[in-house]
């Protein structure tokens, strides 16, 4: 099967030789080419151009005419919990009556909320709620994502949040990546006793996620409150034994040195950063972890934005994600991630689309598959609506600049 795509406005993130990722200055460079084609060959981008190069139209099944419009790499979302059940609207509107993050955790609600009721919910139930947020979050340009556990906080029930995320793994064309979040939150029976959770994690989970392969990565939430240094390090140590890199959550309300135990673990990613310091940026430079900003969770929660010109003046790269969750991030559109980046932490159009594509792509070890328009790579694609210049997308935030989204080529 052959479409191309004739009259490209403007193809976008184009890649003749393959990068793992930019950082830096190099943020601010989004190489196009206006007046496009793009031929795509059983799912993969097989060629492109500009329009007088393009291929006969008579060698193809299919071709789309995209006057106006232009053709990016759908977003790479590598941080995300949607496999989640129920929701959290009740603690939204105690937040808006003046109670804050941590009084809600602190009454029992936050994650111990969310882990009441996915423990409530049977496996199907929890498969069908999160393939509708899957489905809505693909029609949004999502074209890979990763997903998180983190919200069983027993042996059953997260299994069963890692079994549903293989499950949309297998059912779905998009990549997507698991992560064990083995260290989300203490439960309510373990609270005098965090080792011995942590023991629980480690002993009953981690070897049947191991031998059934449920997850591609490990998490903790190391925070003031949560899960200290130490405990991560526990945590990342034990999973090394089984192959299982880490994508941390680190530095969301206070820094407490999780960024250097992090690097020193080899993680792929550190994430959240809404703080972050001298010795982070150090211990960042030169090393091959991604740190990945959230700004959707900084503008639900109304906390600080991580420092991203900070973090690209150090010459660090820098990804984008929504953390789509049901607490802190009840929203997993990437378009409005790209928006705010500009907005509020003054990321250029052509920082925040890379930081959202193919540095996303690497957080997830996706780089060599999606992320730009590169020969080779799946054709996970938006087709955008006709616009103006590429910086309508987050110019015009909120609104919807996507006409289409194929994910390997195929309309979604
Ligand atoms: O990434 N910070 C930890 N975990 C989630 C929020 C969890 C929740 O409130 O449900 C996050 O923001
Ligand atoms: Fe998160």
């Amino acid at each position: 099967m052959r479409t191309l795509f004739t009259h490209i406005k403007e193809l976008l993130q184009v890649r003749t030789a393959p990068i793992s990722f930019v950082a830096g200055v190099e943020m601010d460079d989004l190489p196009t080419l206006k007046n496009a084609y793009l031929l795509i060959e059983d799912g993969r981008i097989a060629d492109f151009g500009e329009m007088p190069n393009c291929p006969s139209e008579l060698s193809v099944n299919e071709v789309i005419d995209a006057t106006g419009k232009m053709i990016l790499p759908t977003w790479c979302d590598s941080h995300t919990h949607i496999v989640y059940a129920g929701n959290r609207e009740g603690e939204f509107v105690d937040r808006i009556k003046g109670k804050t993050y941590e009084e809600i955790a602190n009454n029992g609600g936050g994650i111990l909320n969310s882990t009441k009721k996915l423990q409530q919910t049977s496996e199907e139930d929890l498969y069908q709620q999160s393939k509708y947020r899957l489905e809505e979050v693909i029609q949004l340009g999502t074209g890979a994502i990763e997903i998180k556990s983190g919200y069983g906080l027993t042996v059953d029930a997260e299994l069963k949040m890692l079994r549903v995320i293989k499950r949309l793994h297998d059912e779905y064309a998009l990549p997507i990546k698991a992560t064990f979040l083995a260290a989300h939150a203490i439960p309510t029976a373990y609270k005098t006793n965090k080792q011995a959770f942590l023991e629980l994690m480690l002993k009953e989970v981690l070897p049947v996620v191991a031998e059934e392969k449920l997850a591609n990565y490990i998490d903790v939430f190391c925070e003031t409150g949560y899960f200290s240094v130490a405990d991560m390090e526990l945590v990342l140590g034990e999973a090394k034994k089984y192959g299982l890199l880490p994508k941390v959550h680190v530095n969301q309300f206070t820094a407490i040195g999780g960024v250097q135990s992090a690097v020193m673990n080899d993680a792929l990613s550190v994430d959240h950063l809404e703080l972050i310091n001298d010795e982070d940026l150090k211990a960042l430079q030169g090393s091959k972890t991604m740190p990945v900003a959230l700004p959707s969770c900084s503008y639900f929660l109304s906390i600080s934005y991580t420092p991203a010109r900070k973090i690209m003046n150090a010459g660090l790269p820098l990804a984008l994600a929504s953390d789509y969750n049901p607490g802190s991030t009840p929203s997993g559109n990437m378009n409005f991630v790209v928006s705010t980046a500009c907005i509020k932490m003054k990321m250029t159009p052509e920082e925040a689309i890379n930081a959202a594509t193919i540095n996303g792509a690497y957080a997830m070890g996706l780089e060599k598959e999606v992320g730009s328009i590169t020969v080779g790579k799946k054709a996970n694609l938006i087709l955008t609506k006709p616009i103006h210049s590429y910086a309508s997308i987050p110019y015009a935030f909120g609104m919807n600049q996507i006409e289409e989204v194929y994910i390997s080529g195929k309309k979604m």
